[in-house]
């Protein structure tokens, strides 16, 4: 043993370790491989899955995911093997597999089961025979990666276990409503599929790769002969208020003038799911691209999550009832019948182009802001501050329309014109529903706040350009 001040504080500085460089590039290089797909598997479904907090979670650890894949890659590529920055390929047909099956997942349960009980704690046994085995001070950079990423596992899998209860119930609920639609499954109706993703890392040894395959095993696979498809229509939990491309406020609102536009607005943020569905989307679709494009959309899709999730805290922490309400899907929906290059243009340098102007975004904070110092209201006190925040990130996001607009549509100029027409065509479909869901509602300021907001867009010329342009 050496003392603790000695070499830098790394402890067993002289042990021996068990990977030579092309062990510990041929090692990394699978972690990397499998972090690539959890990241897309989860962009995939995402719009797909049903449970409010579990879409929260799996938006979270794909971006979690993104980072994992590109400090493993640039880890690997330091390894001698520089290729690894490229777009991953299989290292093994076995784990090629394994994650195509995986992608099949039909429901909330099965998803969580292969991702938070099979793949993700396998990856931390991997990480933690690593950590113990490998020298630590020749193979510091490689231990430094992993420290991360265990932590990122523990948090996964702890939160992994604490959803898991939550989506039981959701299967029995939705088993004695078969008029929902909802595919349900429990950890008995599951136990085949997990069963089946353990065989195929039986076979090899684990995600390591650890034995070989017996000469003419090949892969079995049972859901993935058929293309995985992302769905067209988000889905939202049925429990929730019903659907919606308009703007509905709370079941709750305030009468007080100067805080019902701060509800409303808060209300909005909540309605951000589909802008995060809309570039897990963009994520999976999208081929072709250089591996930093899928880096910046799994960030891109958590930040719209963490949006939605600020407009959620926010009303929940003063009492205001969102869940009820009709759950917006203009972000998503409606765009799905397009490509995904033209929807992404219309998202980052359309909404996300405009929210930069001096009126939009940077007032928006900049009031609250005044309002937070002068009520000292806690809860328009924590929406300035989201708000703040959310135009940071938006910056973030437009920078994205601009850097990746050529590749997706061939010119700037072109995607602005996508970009207009179809936020045009958004705004008048998002005041149509507005109309239509106030029109029998009884009069208050409340109603007359959303009328107000969308008026413009609600004329016979508007209705006219949507009907003749879809
Ligand atoms: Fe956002
Ligand atoms: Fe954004």
């Amino acid at each position: 043993m050496t003392a603790t001040y000695q070499f830098a504080g790394i402890t067993d500085a002289q042990k021996l370790g068990a990977y030579y460089v092309q062990d510990a590039a041929r090692l990394m290089n699978r972690l990397s491989y499998s972090y690539y797909r959890l990241m897309r598997i989860g962009a995939g479904q995402l719009p797909a899955r049903v449970n409010w907090h579990f879409k929260a979670g799996v938006a979270r650890h794909l971006y979690e995911d993104s980072q994992a894949r590109a400090e493993l890659a640039d880890r690997v590529a330091e390894l001698r093997a520089p290729q690894a920055k490229q777009q991953p390929k299989a290292p093994d047909p076995w784990l090629e597999v394994l994650f195509d099956e995986l992608l099949m997942a039909r429901s909330d349960y099965e998803l969580y089961a292969g991702i938070y009980e099979v793949i993700r704690p396998e990856l931390k046994r991997i990480v933690d025979l690593y950590m113990e085995r490998t020298q630590p001070l020749v193979d510091y950079p490689t231990v430094r990666v992993l420290k991360r990423v265990r932590l990122d596992l523990e948090e996964q899998i702890s939160w992994g276990q604490s959803i898991a209860p939550v989506l039981q119930e959701d299967a029995a609920y939705f088993r004695s409503r078969p008029e929902t639609g909802i595919a349900a499954d429990d950890a008995d109706s599951a136990a085949p599929f997990v069963a089946h993703l353990r065989e195929l890392l039986a076979k090899i040894g684990g995600l390591d790769g650890a034995a070989m395959a017996e000469v003419g095993d090949v892969p079995d696979r049972r859901r993935s002969t058929a293309a995985f498809e992302v769905v067209k229509k988000a889905v939202r939990d049925p429990r929730m208020g019903g659907e919606t491309l308009g703007r509905t406020g709370v079941a709750n609102p305030p009468e007080d003038p100067v805080l019902a536009p701060v509800v409303k607005n808060a209300r909005t943020r909540q309605e951000e799911l589909g802008a995060a569905e809309l570039c897990a989307a963009t994520l999976y679709l999208q081929d072709n691209m250089p591996w930093s494009f899928y880096a910046d959309m799994a960030r891109h899709c958590w930040d719209e999550m963490r949006h939605t999730l600020f407009g959620q805290a926010v009303l929940d922490s003063a009492g205001y009832d969102w869940f009820s309400m009709p759950q917006f899907k203009g972000d998503y929906d409606p765009h799905m019948k397009k490509p995904v290059a033209s929807a992404y243009v219309w998202l980052s340098i359309g909404i996300e182009g405009s929210a930069m102007k001096k009126d939009a975004m940077p007032k928006e904070s900049r009031d609250l802001r005044a309002l937070a110092d002068k009520t000292g209201d806690p809860f328009v006190t924590f929406f300035a501050q989201c708000v703040d925040y959310d135009w940071a990130d938006e910056v973030t996001h437009h920078q994205y329309g601009r850097k990746w607009a050529e590749d997706l549509i061939g010119d700037y100029h072109t995607s602005e014109m996508i970009a207009h027409h179809e936020m045009k065509l958004n705004l008048i479909r998002m005041a149509e529903d507005t109309y239509t869901y106030w029109a029998d509602k009884p009069d208050s300021h409340n109603k007359q706040l959303h009328l107000r907001e969308w008026a413009s867009y609600h004329t016979p010329e508007m209705l006219a350009f949507l009907a003749a342009n879809g």
